[in-house]
């Protein structure tokens, strides 16, 4: 439809047909089942405002949504085609890693590819939009949904952003695409104590400089959908956030697509205390410039009545439908409102091979090895039919090892890790009986982790530590539930579940020669883990391939490679941590305990693996760090470059990072910003050299009159495997 045809339409709808675009039905009011993760107040809508409503959350299956296409688009007067959504956050039906996990892979190519194939398997299901990527900068384990973003750092996010957003949208019209909806505006990842919808507060300094870069790499990068976030911002709710909104994301950031608020997020500014009942919070959030308001009766109950009293311009109706009229007809519904009919066809795009070989790909790069006493790889000749490996713990042939927000249709597609060893088609592997109890009746949010009773529990013990002292060594399968992370996931310890401990300790009694497997969706506190294993890996939720791609990692058939995108503590009481803070004025660069120094007085302030740090099963020995030149002006640029060289006997894929510091500025600099990264693959004894373009914009920063400068001064690079090498040299910024 051209412009002009959509313009004509507009004029030709009435009010209530316009503000049905702007409301967002769940798919429980037009269907049986559907996703619900709150209250709605779309159960008080009149037959003729669900009729009229513009877009649907939460409903997955091509011949379900192409019924209720039909059926709704036969009650609208002017026919107008709906948009399906939904949380394609893991991938579809072939489920990849986790965000946070994808981010450990340093590499946005496969986030990209990741996101593409989403793309392909959710738009084959008849879905028009995902609410992903997820980009609220995480520095605080404790809040659950870290699991959905690239992890802590600025760059590395707006790295992934980018990716993601072109994974799913590529060229819109394409029947294999979706549209991409970034989330949550703004700075959701920062609630107070890490609880699931607490508020926020955060200077505009850090707000502008840490948490908005990664979202306006997403709107720079063409993202069609933008969804406010529950939290209060500095106090505002940021459904009704007009700053927020207007200024920053439409005419800062220039983002002319859709805005979409939160799930009841509209009706939630009522709770929050800026609203007096929901009529006024209606009126907030369309002043604040929500298009669409998810499942709330705002909306719906409201903003025709605002507009007709006045007290609502129609003028901020008409903009925001248009924007949702232009998102339709950008994705081509207007001429193909049943984007993918055929469910035949869909069955064939749905978990793909060549999908499944991504998902393996990606689910392997994720891995992050945290430490290996020359354990790993594991040997793969035994001579012996017995059990010279014994594979024991809760995640041994547990299928539930995807992130919360996947909602596969076939569970029974997922990969264990018994079957991915199985396939090795390996001697000397043997596989306890029973599943050891995972987390003993523990509450998760769906419920409680069923709990066996004492004698199974006992008799699974013993069965586990026998079988490990009869084996030469032993891989641990542990980890923390799925459903302890995600959303209204916080917890307030970061470990694993007491049962899993015992079983660890216990093993260890029998059998020193331990590798833990660890299943989580955060980083956890793992000192105790560590220490008791001689090899640690971790595997976050990895999705469909999981038990290939850790069989794969741990028999050496694929390296590890991953970096920690997030920093893991050394025990919960240091969370809040993070590699980008500031230098105080009592530094403690040792970070050992000292006395009116910087940290605590009962641990380390240094975390137990830093962000950017990951093993592999080789060694990298990296040279200095030379400049072309030690001084540059605005518009020029310096090459910095180190050779990095396999010292190992096994090939490798290392991710050489480039780090900057501003030692001295007129506002407090962190230690050090992550600025560039590249993975590079090497052959025993090859050496690569590797270079990294310094120019004065990676310099800037938010001034003390918050203009964004460089500053003429000293400055440090530093180049190396982890965000803690020292491996710097400095250069002059006239
Ligand atoms: C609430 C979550 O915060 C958001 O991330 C999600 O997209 C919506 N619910 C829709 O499910």
């Amino acid at each position: 439809m051209t412009q002009e045809k959509l313009n004509e339409l507009l004029k030709d709808m009435s009010l209530e047909e316009k503000v049905g675009q702007m409301i967002q039905l769940p798919a429980k009011v037009l269907t049986s089942g559907g996703l619900v993760t709150g209250p709605t107040g779309t159960t008080q809508l009149t037959k003729e405002q669900i009729g009229m409503a513009g877009s649907v959350l939460g409903i997955k299956g091509a011949e379900k949504i192409c019924e209720l296409q039909k059926q709704q688009m036969a009650k609208q007067p002017h026919h107008i085609p709906l948009l399906f959504m939904l949380d394609v956050i893991n991938g579809f039906e072939t489920i990849f890693p986790i965000p946070l996990a994808l981010g450990c892979t340093f590499s946005p190519e496969m986030a990209e590819e990741a996101c593409s194939v989403a793309a392909a398997e959710a738009a084959a299901d008849g879905l028009h939009v995902t609410f992903s990527p997820m980009l609220d900068l995480v520095r605080d384990a404790r809040w659950g949904r870290v699991m959905e973003s690239p992890g802590e750092d600025p760059y590395l996010n707006s790295e992934m952003a980018r990716a993601m957003v072109r994974g799913y949208q590529g060229d819109l019209r394409e029947k294999d695409k979706v549209a991409a909806c970034l989330k949550h505006f703004a700075g959701y990842g920062a609630p107070d104590g890490g609880r699931d919808y607490d508020n926020v507060e955060l200077s505009e300094r850090t707000l502008m400089e840490d948490y908005l870069p990664a979202y306006e790499a997403a709107v720079k990068e063409g993202c069609r959908l933008a969804m406010t976030s529950f939290n209060t911002l500095n106090r505002i709710p940021s459904s009704g956030n007009k700053w927020l909104l207007r200024k920053i994301l439409r005419e800062k950031m220039g983002f002319d697509g859709v805005v979409i608020s939160d799930y009841s997020a509209v009706e939630e500014m009522v709770p929050h205390g800026i609203a007096a009942d929901v009529r006024e919070a209606a009126k907030l959030a369309v002043e604040a410039g929500v298009d669409i308001d998810m499942v709330s009766n705002a909306y719906a109950g409201h903003l025709a009545e605002l507009v007709r009293s006045g007290e609502v311009p129609e003028k901020l109706v008409d903009e925001a439908v248009l924007r949702i009229l232009t998102l339709k007809n950008d994705l081509g519904l207007f001429e193909e409102p049943f984007k993918v009919v055929d469910s035949a066809e869909a069955g064939k795009i749905l978990l793909r091979e060549d999908f499944r070989q991504k998902a393996r790909e990606a689910a392997a790069a994720s891995f992050v090895l945290l430490k290996n006493e020359g354990i790993l790889p594991l040997r793969k000749n035994f001579q012996s039919e017995e059990g010279s490996i014994a594979w024991i713990g809760p995640y041994v042939d547990n299928r539930e090892i995807y992130g919360a927000w996947s909602f596969p249709k076939r569970p029974e597609e997922t990969v264990t890790i018994k079957q991915g060893v199985e396939a090795k088609g390996l001697r000397g592997m043997s596989f306890a009986q029973g599943s050891y109890v995972m987390d003993k009746g523990c509450a998760t949010k769906f419920g409680r982790i069923p709990n066996p009773s004492d004698e199974q529990t006992d008799q699974w013990l013993s069965e586990a530590v026998a079988l490990a002292s009869s084996s030469d060594q032993v891989v641990l399968c542990l980890g923390e539930h799925k459903d302890l992370t995600g959303e209204a996931g916080s917890r307030t310890s970061l470990g694993i579940s007491e049962g899993q401990m015992e079983l660890l300790r216990k093993v260890r009694q029998v059998n020193p020669n331990i590798v833990t497997v660890l299943f989580c969706g955060r980083p956890l506190a793992v000192k105790e883990i560590a220490e008791l294993s001689r090899a640690l890996l971790v595997v976050w939720m990895p999705g469909t391939e999981g038990g290939n791609a850790i069989a794969d990692v741990l028999f050496g058939d694929r390296v590890p490679q991953g970096k920690l995108s997030m920093t893991f503590p050394r025990s919960l009481g240091q969370v809040p941590i993070y590699y980008n803070h500031f230098a105080t004025g009592r530094p403690n660069p040792s970070h050992e305990i000292h006395l009116f120094r910087n940290g605590y007085m009962d641990e380390v302030t240094a975390p137990l693996y830093p962000f950017g740090y990951g093993l592999s099963y080789t060694e990298f020995a990296y040279s200095e760090v030379k400049l072309d030149r030690r001084e540059m002006k605005a518009g020029e640029r310096i090459t910095a470059s180190v050779t990095v060289t396999n010292t190992g006997d096994m090939s490798g894929v290392e991710t050489v990072q480039l780090y900057l510091r501003d030692p001295s500025a007129s506002v407090v600099r962190p230690v050090r910003s992550l600025k560039g990264f590249q993975k590079v693959s090497l052959a025993p004894g090859e050496s690569r050299e590797v270079s990294f373009s310094i120019e004065e914009p990676m310099l800037r920063f938010y001034d003390i009159d918050m203009n964004y400068v460089s500053e003429p001064g000293r400055f440090e690079a530093y180049i190396g495997g982890s965000s803690d090498t020292e491996n710097g040299a400095e250069f002059v910024l006239v």
